[in-house]
């Protein structure tokens, strides 16, 4: 699922290097430096407020740096803008529609807005734009009477009035229900499969594990984490869990290989095997451990027998990305289904 990250720059459709912004004392997005390889589904993950669409504002020249470099699709912005903007579509904050027009008559204004969109082919183009999210049906309803989830792919389309090479959706599937949120999913796969690199903002985890290749984490304006799913999950801490009734023996050994045992305690991610152990009927004691690298879990089991340690129970555990992302921005992330 996941494509290995390409560090060539002419092979990354965003690069930041310093990106910096400051609202009078406040730095809301801090010397971040991010690598968005071309052809990914890339998530922009942080909790609300964490600088995510003051980024964005600024990878499309619609705010100005206070410091840093920004290249899109190759370019210098915004020093380039003129040559970039024509191959970026945007969806940014929800768009603003006039409820009184059609999805259609929106998309021809603001399509004629474009500078540089060709008027000679607008109403082809609305068209394959509408019938790309699936509103065909609807290019001459009233956005009044379109729900939220229209309106959110309407905002799509918008960013599909022309072939685009890379897409940038704010939160797209902000306030939409669990339908409205697949529909959209869907829609960024096939944008994704037919080669166009999305840069998709999400405060949600649960939505970046589901659409994306790679992703990166903002918290407080910083970047705490960047890299392929892969990669970030094998960033999460693997820990060992060991059921035995010979807990001082088992320490020793554990401390042995360098690993530093405790009791689990009932909240952590360990909490579901102490039940399992309890309902299991299995007397013993759970002691768990991080493992580090350099630690082979075989070996710990060897070492265990060895040393006449009684195991009744051993799991290896690796954090979820859930685990992570709380670790790395010190809040929950909501769950969508
Ligand atoms: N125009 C502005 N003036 C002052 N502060 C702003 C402005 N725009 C955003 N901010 C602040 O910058 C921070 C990051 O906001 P934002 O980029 O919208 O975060 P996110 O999109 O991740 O929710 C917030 O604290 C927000 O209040
Ligand atoms: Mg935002």
């Amino acid at each position: 699922m996941t494509t290995a990250v390409i560090a060539s720059p002419s092979e990354l459709a965003i690069k930041t290097d310093g990106l910096t912004k400051r609202f009078g004392r406040q730095t809301v997005v801090d010397d971040l430096a991010l690598s968005v390889p071309r052809g990914s589904v890339f998530g922009f993950l942080g909790p609300n407020g964490s600088g995510k669409t003051t980024t964005i504002r600024m990878l499309l020249g619609l705010a100005q740096a206070s410091a840093g470099d920004i290249s899109v699709l190759g370019e210098r912005m915004p020093q380039r803008l003129g040559g970039v903007l024509p191959r970026v579509g945007a969806l940014i904050e929800g768009p603003g529609f006039y409820p009184f027009l059609s999805g259609s008559a929106n998309l021809h204004r603001l399509d004629s807005a474009d500078g540089f969109a060709p008027r000679g082919t607008r109403s082809e183009r609305v068209a394959h734009a509408l019938d790309r999210v699936g509103l065909s049906h609807a290019a001459d309803k009233k956005v009044r009477a379109y729900s939220l989830g229209m309106k959110q792919r309407l905002g799509i389309a918008n960013a599909l009035l022309a072939p685009r090479d890379l897409i940038v959706l704010d939160e797209p599937t902000n306030g939409l229900d669990p339908q409205g949120t697949r529909e959209v999913r869907s829609l960024i796969r096939s944008l994704a499969d037919e080669g166009t690199t999305v840069f998709v903002s999400s405060h949600l985890l649960a939505e970046i594990e589901q659409m994306c290749t790679h992703a990166a984490v903002m918290r407080a304006g910083r970047l705490v984490a960047q890299g392929t799913l892969d990669e970030l999950r094998s960033a999460g801490a693997t820990r060992v869990s060991i059921t035995t009734p010979d807990v001082e023996a088992a320490t020793r050994v554990l401390l042995a290989l360098g690993l530093d045992p405790g009791l689990p305690d009932a909240t952590g991610p360990v909490a579901a095997s102490v039940a399992g152990a309890a309902s299991a009927g299995q007397p013993g004691t759970i002691l768990s451990a991080a493992l580090p690298e350099a630690v082979a879990p075989e070996d710990i089991v060897a070492k265990l027998v060895a040393d006449g340690v009684r195991v009744r129970g051993f799991s290896v555990d690796h954090a979820s990305l859930e685990d992570l992302f709380v670790a790395l921005t010190g809040e929950g992330f909501d769950v969508v289904q």
